[in-house]
């Protein structure tokens, strides 16, 4: 299952409107709290960067940044937003790719799945996506899933059908696959409470 049908007929205006809804803007809260955990001048990869509405504040305030996303008209829309921000283009890579077919042959230190991306892959393929991350991060690194809380239901948007990610459900899951893990609780400044989960590699 995916979310293949739901992307291809959803506009850009309502991915804003409903993002401005959940998270505040200038800057969303989402940002906000998974930027206290990244670090500059080491690589970040964010899977399924949309329209660029985290991956343009990281690229302004010049983190390496790679950002795959499987849709190129939500890529497109990403470049075109960029075009009027300043930023380093050495520092910056832009691919249109899903998750399951990014090649496995660069590490990353930061890996971030933001506004509920691990919602769009199936269980098996949450899984798999999370294998895949473990093998993608550097020793040090980070993984960071935002995701609405226990108490928060998933968006209903036409065929908007996540598969819902509660931290509580995958703790021992993500020890049995090498992880220490941890989860935050926080409130946008809309109000919505929404569940960090971080990863890191257990040495
Ligand atoms: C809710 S949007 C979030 C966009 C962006 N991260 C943000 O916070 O504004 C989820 C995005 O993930 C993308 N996506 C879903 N599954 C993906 C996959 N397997 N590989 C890459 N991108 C994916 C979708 O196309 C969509 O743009």
């Amino acid at each position: 299952m995916n979310n293949d049908k739901f992307y291809d007929s959803l506009s850009v205006k309502v991915l804003d409107e409903f993002a401005k809804k959940t998270f505040g803007e200038n800057p969303p809260s989402d940002l906000e709290k998974m930027i206290k955990y990244l670090k500059p001048n080491r690589q970040i990869l964010e899977v399924g960067a949309g329209t660029g509405r985290i991956g343009i504040e990281l690229i302004k305030r010049d983190f390496s940044y790679t950002g795959i996303e499987k849709y190129s008209k939500f890529l497109k829309v990403f470049k075109s937003r960029l075009k009027n921000s300043k930023f380093n283009p050495k520092k910056v890579q832009l691919l249109n790719i899903s998750y399951e077919n990014l090649p496995k042959d660069k590490n990353f230190d930061f890996i971030i799945f933001s506004w509920t991306v691990i919602g769009d892959f199936s269980k098996k393929d949450q899984i798999k996506a999370l294998k895949k991350t473990y093998n993608l991060l550097s020793g040090k690194g980070v993984c960071l899933l935002d995701n609405p809380s226990k108490n928060q239901e998933y968006n209903k948007y036409g065929s908007y059908n996540p598969t819902p990610f509660y931290y509580d459900d995958w703790k021992n899951l993500l020890s049995d696959m090498g992880f220490s893990h941890e989860s935050k609780i926080y409130k946008t400044k809309t109000g919505v409470e929404r569940e960090l989960t971080i990863l890191k590699k257990r040495n």
